[in-house]
């Protein structure tokens, strides 16, 4: 098969074999990518239209147990400076992002054990009763199965925990002992099956990745069938162990993403910060190959600067309303349109509390 072979497969059949996968990704030019990205916007359209769903990122807490090697908020980081945002400073963010016109509020933290699991709870909680038409998704790691039921009875819709690397050889190389690839496994599928709406992914061009481990990354995907997936560029941050580590660039990123909407035409799939972080255009080149959704920062201005997972970060200076004004002029520039709605998965039931 040559590399248009490969890709019409895709296209048609949503899957190809390993073999294949590796030698796409491997032996990509300028010209692959253009015709991937042709076939990825048409299903992209088939599926979404022209619409970019918008969600509004809380990082309510920047204190973090693990110790994971790429990642600034590691707790060997003695150099980052912490903070955490009260619930009412969570609300009122939740609320500022309601008022912008966000349907979708992504809590997202460290994995900082001073909030209870009722103060999750009483958060969620709080969010849905002020806001019935607002989805809320967690983002703050990894839980046992009671906890991660007992936020959905609070109201939670979502939850987003990147499996990273499907890879356990690789999942070791890039954190510490006590974090392990089995217990990530075991929190996606529990989230499913609780019923959440479930977003995975990895991180590209992480250290000692090769192909064999997108390729797997793929395969976990299929098998998990999450409901988003989020992937961007490794970018390293000073303060950790991979401080020497070459950062990926946009390139590889956004021709996984057209490769992602091939694979799953209905998925959620972000253009992430650290795609717009290492490349000044790459969210808008990330919705050219297939991305339909972003993320602008809730967060209070006071505490931008310091939810760093990696250096160089964008959009640290900047208050909610003027990022999302930005973001849909350059959305529209490329001839798409931001939405207002919660945007769901299709097909997915929306979750009501009882
Ligand atoms: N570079 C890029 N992405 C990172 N993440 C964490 N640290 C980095 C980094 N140095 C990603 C991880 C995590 C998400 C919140 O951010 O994939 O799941």
């Amino acid at each position: 098969m040559n590399q248009k072979e490969r890709i019409d497969q895709l296209f048609e059949k949503g899957m190809l074999s390993r073999e294949d996968l590796a030698r796409l990704i491997t032996e990509r030019n300028e010209e692959d990518s253009q015709y991937l990205f042709e076939k990825a916007r048409i299903r992209q359209q088939e599926h979404f239209g022209r619409d970019i769903y918008l969600r509004g990122l809380i990082e309510f807490s920047s204190y973090c147990r693990n110790d994971c090697f790429y990642c600034g908020l590691r707790r060997s980081n003695t150099k980052a400076s912490r903070y955490h945002l009260t619930k009412e400073e969570i609300l009122a963010c939740a609320k500022q992002g309601h008022e912008l016109g966000f349907r979708t509020i992504v809590l997202q933290s460290g994995e900082d054990l001073s909030y209870s699991d009722d103060d999750i709870a009483d958060i969620v909680y709080s969010i849905k009763q002020a806001m019935p038409d607002t989805a809320v998704t967690l983002s703050i790691g990894e839980k046992t199965y009671e906890q991660y039921l007992r936020w959905y009875n609070a109201g939670a819709d979502r939850y987003l925990l990147r499996h990273e690397t499907a890879d356990s050889e690789h999942y070791r190389l890039l954190h510490p002992r006590e974090l392990s690839w089995e217990n990530r496994k075991r929190c996606l599928y529990d989230l499913k099956k609780i019923g959440y709406q479930v977003g995975a992914g990895m991180m590209l061009e992480a250290p000692y990745q090769t192909v064999e481990n997108i390729v797997e990354d793929l395969y976990f995907l299929k098998e998990l069938q999450p409901h988003m997936i989020g992937t961007g560029p490794f970018i390293a941050h000073k303060d950790t162990p991979f401080r020497d580590m070459p950062s990926g660039g946009s390139e590889l990123t956004i021709f996984m993403l057209g490769i992602l909407r091939l694979m799953f035409p209905k998925v959620l799939l972000p253009a992430t910060t650290a795609l717009g972080t290492i490349d000044p255009h790459g969210r808008e080149k990330g919705i050219l190959a297939g991305a339909n959704v972003i993320m602008p920062n809730l967060s209070p201005v006071s505490v931008r600067g310091k939810y760093l997972l990696y250096d160089g970060k964008i959009s640290t200076g900047e208050e909610a309303a003027e990022s999302i004004v930005r973001m849909t002029e350059r959305v529209e520039s490329i001839g798409y349109r931001v939405v207002q709605g919660r945007g769901d998965a299709p097909d997915v039931q929306i979750h009501q509390i009882t």
